[in-house]
């Protein structure tokens, strides 16, 4: 069994797995040059272009894991709205309590076709993912203000429109895992923003429903999750703002994480010495993978990933 699987069943007696959110994407130079001649929609749409771009980190860095190459908005299509993507993701019309929805998950197919390409030519466990239903939410209305006032002022309202993205995204990860993905992340990257009482109502409630929805296991995302470790129903991925040894003092689930991407920033002795300080604060952890704490930025350097991984695969154990 691959390690990332061993690691997710808590099985894991070796070195631990590791991957990186976002390791494919600007920071590559074969992601430049393709993205120079299409746009991010068409990436996302067109299965060979993105398979294409899946592979691209697994060769160079030798990577425990693929992560699709999709983004947590295309559901939004599955929903009736259209996608483009300008400094971000930008979804029209903006949603809003008077906008009906649709429901067709088949236009997610393209992104379907995409794992089924991928799964045949891959000898690594292939991870497919969505967003948090808060967090797609924030982007269909495209105002976090906005987002926080209509939760508040309408929670009726709200909570149908939340109810709707969840049941649309429980289809789409039960293609997933159809189509033969090993494991699935939910990204609720913005469910920090929401109240302890409110992160119950509209950040773990539809997770609970999103991961009962498939039999294959799944890991979380959300900035600083360190009130809500306990509460966290799955493995749970880790940004900087917990260390993982208190992390690890509160929940028994397998945990990933969890360094700061600007240390990819730093010069390369550093990037080894961070790296195994929390190789030596999980050690013989059987449910660790290591990531990053939030997605590679752009403009990081390609031989400080290469660093880190190599870090990770290849420091013999003392
Ligand atoms: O991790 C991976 O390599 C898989 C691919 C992936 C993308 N987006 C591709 C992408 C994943 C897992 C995501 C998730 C995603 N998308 C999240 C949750 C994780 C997080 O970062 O918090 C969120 C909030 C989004 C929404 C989104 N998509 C934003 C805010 C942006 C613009 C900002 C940015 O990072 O560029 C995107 C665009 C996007 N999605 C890119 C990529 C590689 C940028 C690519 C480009 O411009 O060429």
């Amino acid at each position: 069994m691959s390690l990332l699987l061993k690691a997710l069943q808590k099985q894991n007696t070796g070195r631990p797995p590791v991957w990186l959110m976002r390791q494919a994407g600007r920071y590559l130079p074969e992601y430049r040059e393709l993205r120079s001649k299409y746009s991010l929609r068409d990436l996302f749409f067109t299965p060979e272009l993105a398979a294409e771009v899946t592979k691209m980190p697994l060769s160079r860095f030798g990577v425990d894991a693929a992560i699709l190459f999709s983004d947590i908005t295309v559901v939004a299509v599955a929903l009736g709205f259209s996608l483009e993507f300008q400094e971000g993701p930008k979804i029209f019309p903006a949603a809003n309590p008077l906008i009906p929805l649709g429901f067709s998950p088949e236009k997610l197919e393209p992104v379907i076709q995409t794992i089924r390409l991928l799964k045949k030519d891959l000898n690594i466990p292939l991870l497919g993912f969505c967003g948090g239903p808060f967090t797609v939410a924030s982007y269909m209305v495209g105002d976090m203000d906005k987002t926080l006032s209509w939760m508040r002022g309408d929670p009726k309202s709200f909570g149908h429109f939340l109810d709707q993205i969840t049941r649309v995204t429980c289809v789409y990860l039960q293609m997933q895992e159809e189509a033969g993905v090993d494991a699935v992340q939910v990204f609720d990257s913005w469910a920090n923003v929401l109240s302890k009482e409110e992160f119950e109502t509209y950040s773990l409630a539809p997770l609970k429903q999103l991961i009962s929805s498939v039999k294959i296991p799944s890991l979380f995302f959300m900035r600083e999750s360190k009130a809500f470790i306990e509460k966290i129903p799955c493995a749970l991925s880790l940004d900087w703002t917990v260390s993982l040894k208190e992390a690890r003092g509160k929940t028994a689930q397998v945990l990933q994480g969890n360094l700061n991407p600007d240390f990819l920033f730093l010069p390369l002795d550093q990037i080894r010495e961070k790296t195994i300080e929390i190789l030596e604060l999980m050690r013989n952890d059987p449910g660790f993978i290591v990531n990053l704490g939030h997605g590679v930025k752009v403009g990081t350097p390609v031989d400080a990933v290469e660093c880190f991984v190599d870090t990770v695969k290849n420091r013999p154990l003392a």
